[in-house]
């Protein structure tokens, strides 16, 4: 039985960083942190909602410093990934928020495209999406995409995160608009914390290939039946969900209901080091939870592997 995956669609670099490695890079760089050791932080994992997970996320950026700080951090999780059986992962990396700190895109850049170039040496290919930040002015999303055009960096899409509930899709326009003139892949976070008129809105307006969680899309039949027939690929992380309060348990998720709609969805794991569970963790739990036959989860592997940005001969070693 299929039961585990090969392809990661929905990850953030940042969301890897593990207690003990944000430890050790505090350590390495001289950062004072409150906290006594990996499990008193750890013990701080309780979410209420998006925003509070986002406050902790972004205050552990700070012992990321320098180049080598986000080689070791990407190393760290594509070393993780393998062990999941992840043989292909586009992976989201907050660039503003790193170069909103002081530093240059470049060093950000580099230093992540060298541990993904490493990793591909050994079979493991990978994708690098830069997420653009919902909450903050749009002007820096265009000044982000420019930094990533002019980097020359191997940079395979442009995405969009952080809290739902600021801004309209419309004003990010312009950022992805440069971003699909260069050739860049397009994808957003969608109807997470937001309603569905938001995943409407990315597909319309931004004109994403993808949409990041996409599950509050089950509130509205019409789009439902639109996703489905477009056959637009949904990035689901479970765990992250629940963690979050989109859904009050495993249980109650609706991603078997998603896959009986005919959506194309996929697992993933959102900020693994935050929410219990790397992508082997979030198929085991929701296999267990909603009950998932085999076919449920073949369907889920071979709509990775369709989803993924991948070229022909990649996508059929994949299937
Ligand atoms: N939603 C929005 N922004 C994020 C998330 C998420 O689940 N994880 C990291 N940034
Ligand atoms: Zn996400």
């Amino acid at each position: 039985m299929p039961t585990m995956p090969t392809v990661e669609l929905h990850l953030h670099l940042e969301g890897t960083l593990e207690p003990e490695l944000i430890l050790a890079l505090a350590e390495r760089n001289r950062v004072d942190l409150p906290y006594a050791d990996p499990e008193d932080l750890r013990s701080r994992y309780e979410f209420t909602d998006l925003q509070s997970f986002l406050d902790l996320y972004n205050a552990n950026l700070d012992v990321l410093r320098t180049g080598e700080d986000f080689h070791d951090l990407t190393a760290a999780y594509l070393a993780r990934a393998a062990t999941a059986g992840v043989r292909h992962a586009e992976v989201f990396l907050d660039l503003q928020s790193h170069t909103g700190r002081g530093l240059r895109p470049e060093e950000v850049l580099d230093g992540v495209t060298a541990a993904l170039d490493t990793s591909r040496e050994r079979g493991l290919t990978s994708g690098l999406i830069v997420t653009l930040m919902r909450h903050l002015p749009p002007e820096g999303a265009v000044e982000a995409v420019r930094q990533v055009l002019d980097s020359g960096a191997e940079v395979l899409g442009i995405g969009m995160c952080s809290t739902e509930l600021v801004r309209h899709a419309r004003d990010f326009a312009p950022a992805f608009g440069l971003a699909r003139a260069h050739g860049l892949r397009l994808t957003s976070h969608a109807g997470e914390e937001g309603p569905p008129q938001h995943v409407a809105d990315v597909l319309d307006i931004l004109h994403v290939e993808r949409v990041d969680h996409g599950v509050r899309a089950m509130e509205d039949p019409a789009l439902v039946e639109r996703l489905a027939a477009d056959q637009v690929p949904l990035t689901v992380c479970p765990l992250s969900n629940v963690r979050l309060g989109v859904f009050p348990s495993l249980g109650e998720h609706p991603l078997r209901r998603m896959l009986d709609a005919g959506l194309l969805v996929t697992v993933n794991s959102d900020d693994p080091a935050y929410f219990g569970g790397y992508v082997d963790e979030n198929f085991r739990q929701v296999t267990a939870a909603l009950d998932l036959s085999a076919d449920h989860l073949r369907t889920l592997a071979r709509n990775a592997v369709e989803a993924a940005w991948v070229d022909d001969a990649r996508r059929a070693e994949l299937r």
